[in-house]
């Protein structure tokens, strides 16, 4: 039997169908509310708003749960592997063999980048940032390999291009950057180990695989891979709505993941560690600081809209700090500076009473630090990892039966009707 929600608007009863989830959630179904009543609702930043049904990622975040296609995401963590995870996310279920087999090998058959494309990375200004480089360039793979349309055929060519490409295509920005040349992808190395080589090798010094460095990589990707409808999420299902194609989706997510309270966390907990270090700062001066309404300052790689609680992906993260570090028989500094700082504001009052625990972002730049990840690009890992994620939202948008261009409403506060004044009069 349907559930409905009655609600009494100005004296006035109506009834909206609810939407129940496989793991409870209940929405109800507004969109007939304008029509209906002649009133929208106003939800700034969306935090009650749901504005899509979706099969791929669950989050509770009251609990800290994250599953991709119903799999737990610890569980991917341990057995699965990057390509495999994005295969996960993009097909709704896990390849078998001959399936896994074919999507390296095609994979691999889309690993070059136009040559002509070095063209713009050369004249980027030297200090322009990766992630400004890849939104440009993901959406200039749209005249590089052209899509007419969004057949099935189309979609998995731009989908093999931008998964594979956007690895070769972050590792040339960072080296040429540099001013190093570039290095091409190999046929013989996994996703993961050419991304590595691709940053590091060097014909002088030929770069040294280190199969835990490789393991760590697909960890930190497939933890990154999706996140439901996320700042980045919503851009790329919004673009995708107008029906831009998918490289311009994809470069628009880009551009919202890049965000410090979005993507760009990763970084900026970097630098705020750096910072309290170089500063002097105690970590209670530190806490006191994040509290104060007075001072913009926030605990970078703390809090989250969802999550109430430790963030499942965090956890994972924390961990792999102590064993990617301890595998290298190296000490970072910053780590303890972050582990204390997460001591004293978990005891804190502030930080209990607003459920704000450690995200993905905390821990995860030591890691990519362990793996001499420049700062700077430190933003760019993440988009690569969100991408499997990015494709199949924009997918199950498009494809969607229901699926409107989105265009919200709002409430105007401006001027009422005023007259033009010609410029002698102003
Ligand atoms: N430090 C200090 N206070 C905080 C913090 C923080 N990191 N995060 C939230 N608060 C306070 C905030 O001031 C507010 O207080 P009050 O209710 O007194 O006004 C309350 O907690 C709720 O915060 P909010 O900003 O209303 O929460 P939100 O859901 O809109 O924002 C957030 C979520 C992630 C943007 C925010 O927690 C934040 O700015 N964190 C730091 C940036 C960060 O780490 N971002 C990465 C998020 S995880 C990766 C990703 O998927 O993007």
């Amino acid at each position: 039997m349907s559930e409905f929600v009655k609600v009494i608007i100005e004296g006035k009863t109506y009834e909206f169908p609810v939407i129940i989830g496989t793991e409870g959630e209940k929405a109800f179904d507004i969109s007939q509310l304008r029509k209906l009543t002649g009133y929208i609702t106003h939800d700034p930043g969306f935090g009650s708003t749901g504005c899509c049904t979706s099969a791929i990622t669950f989050m509770d975040g009251e609990k800290g749960i994250l599953r991709y296609r119903g799999i737990p995401v610890d569980q991917l963590a341990e057995h699965s592997t990057f390509v495999e995870t994005a295969y996960l996310l993009i097909n709704g279920h896990l390849p078998n063999h001959e399936q896994l087999t074919n999507m390296r090998v095609l994979l691999n058959d889309s690993s070059m980048v136009h040559e002509d494309m070095k063209i713009f990375y050369q004249n980027f200004p030297r200090n322009t940032h990766p992630m400004g480089i890849l939104s440009a360039m993901v959406n200039a793979l749209k005249s590089f390999y052209p899509a007419y349309d969004n057949t099935e055929e189309e979609v998995t060519k731009m989908t093999l291009n931008l998964i594979s490409k956007i690895r070769t295509m972050s590792a040339m920005s960072y080296r040429m950057s540099r001013g190093h040349m570039v290095i091409y992808p190999r046929p013989d190395y996994s996703y993961c180990a050419n991304f590595l080589n691709m940053m590091f090798d060097n014909p002088v010094k030929p770069y040294k695989l280190d199969e835990d460095l490789v393991k760590a990589l697909n960890v930190f990707w497939i933890l990154h891979a999706d996140h439901e409808q996320n700042c980045s999420t919503t851009a790329v299902r919004v673009v995708g709505s107008g029906k831009a194609n998918l490289y311009a989706a994809i470069s628009a997510g880009i551009a919202a993941l890049w965000g410090p309270l979005h993507g760009g966390a990763n970084q900026a907990v970097i630098e705020m560690l750096t910072n309290i270090q170089q500063s002097g700062y105690s970590i209670p001066q530190v806490i006191e600081k994040a509290k104060d309404k007075s001072d913009d300052f926030r605990l970078m790689g703390f809090g989250h809209r969802v999550y109430k609680t430790y963030d499942p992906r965090a956890k994972i993260m924390k961990k792999m700090c102590d064993a990617v570090l301890g595998k290298l028989k190296k000490k970072d500094p910053l780590l303890d500076t972050a582990k204390k700082l997460e001591e004293v504001a978990l005891t804190d009052s502030y930080f209990i009473e607003k459920n704000l625990y450690p995200n993905v972002d905390f821990y995860s730049g030591i890691v990519l630090r362990a793996m001499g990840i420049p700062l700077n690009m430190f933003t760019v890992m993440f988009a690569i990892g969100r991408l499997p994620g990015w494709i199949a939202q924009w997918q199950e948008g498009v494809e969607d039966p229901n699926g409107k261009i989105c265009r919200p409403r709002q409430i105007y506060t401006g001027a009422g009707l005023t007259n033009y004044v010609p410029l002698e009069e102003r």
